[in-house]
């Protein structure tokens, strides 16, 4: 069933139900569909779209840029330091600017009261491409990763080990309570999420049919899981945190073990990377701890990492299209 979401910004998945998130899922797949048919619509033929990064990306960035393009229209990098964004312009000003010469526009940066702020006055969709708080864009190229290797959300059993109270796990919780799924944060007590959005999305499961578990224990966190989750021990702006992450998330690591103790042979492992998972970087180098995934998982059959990747851009595009789209 078609929903009408022209207009909307996408700033968390609090904002959309259940039904509006299953359509964009589905918009996703038929638009992955066809792309790989060759069929391009070009939904968004003479649309602008400004793209704001006050933080690094390679794939959002990039599957914004795809995405556009695949749809006929033109999209602006403005990165931290092209733009008088919170230097010498406020965040009201820049989005009454950027809204009348942009159609859309993406935020990816620090506080998510700037993208809240940015969508308030812009006058036109504004999509969220990561904030300290949430990561919206990221959780639809999950979930329709899991769709396309089980079928179905409901019901699905999720463990996400790792850093509990950071942007993916938020938004990994809401996305799960949404769409009904048997979710588990599995982390240490101090990294739990904030009991308010974890009352919230306890709220939402009472609907839904979900179940949201909070647990330190690994052996009771991914039993009979299907999906294994997990993310860098400390986020962007974060850095000077590693030595402590490492201490505490050492137990959390995805290895082997942790995917034989699902008890589940279909399992699957996703991660929004990049990813810590061998040697081959400048800060795994610096920190050879660091890795929150072992290379063995990484590059397993369980990983399904790299489709997850590529979803961005289907997931991004269902975004765009529905919320501006011709
Ligand atoms: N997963 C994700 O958002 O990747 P980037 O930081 O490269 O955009
Ligand atoms: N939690 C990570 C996600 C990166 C896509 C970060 O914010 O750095």
């Amino acid at each position: 069933m078609p929903f009408n979401l022209k207009g909307r910004s996408f700033l968390k998945l609090l904002d959309f139900t259940t039904e509006e998130i299953s359509y964009l899922l589905d918009l996703s797949a038929k638009l992955k569909a066809d792309k790989r048919a060759g069929i391009f619509a070009k939904n968004l033929e003479n649309k602008s779209i400004a793209l704001i990064f006050e933080k690094s990306s390679t794939r959002t960035r990039c599957a914004f840029v795809v995405a556009v393009s695949d749809e006929g229209g033109h999209a602006e990098y403005l990165g931290k330091g092209d733009i008088q964004l919170n230097k010498k312009e406020s965040v009201k000003d820049t989005a009454r600017v950027l809204g009348r010469m942009f159609d859309g526009i993406q935020f990816r940066g620090y506080k998510h009261s700037t993208v809240e702020e940015l969508a308030k006055y812009a006058g036109v969709p504004v999509w969220n491409g990561l904030t300290d708080q949430f990561h919206p864009t990221q959780i639809l190229a999950d979930f329709l990763t899991i769709k396309e290797n089980f079928g179905y959300l409901k019901g699905i059993k999720f463990a996400y080990a790792g850093d509990g109270r950071n942007n993916m796990a938020n938004s990994l919780m809401v996305g799960a309570a949404k769409m009904g799924m048997d979710f588990r944060i599995v982390a240490p007590e101090s990294l739990f999420p904030d009991e308010e959005l974890v009352a919230t999305c306890r709220e939402i499961a009472k609907e839904t049919g979900a179940k949201i578990t909070l647990t330190a224990s690994v052996d009771e966190g991914v039993k009979g899981c299907d999906v294994i989750y997990t993310d860098v021990w400390a986020s962007m702006g974060e850095e000077d945190l590693i030595p402590e992450r490492i201490k505490l998330l050492k137990p959390y690591q995805v290895n082997m073990e942790m995917l034989r103790k699902t008890g589940n042979s279909n399992v699957i492992f996703l991660h929004c990377l990049p990813a810590f998972h061998n040697d081959e970087t400048d800060m795994a180098r610096q920190f050879p701890e660091i890795k929150e995934v072992t290379d063995e998982v990484f590059e397993s059959k369980y990983s399904k990492v790299f489709d997850e990747a590529e979803n961005r851009v289907h997931t991004i595009k269902a975004v765009m299209v529905a919320t501006l789209g011709k």
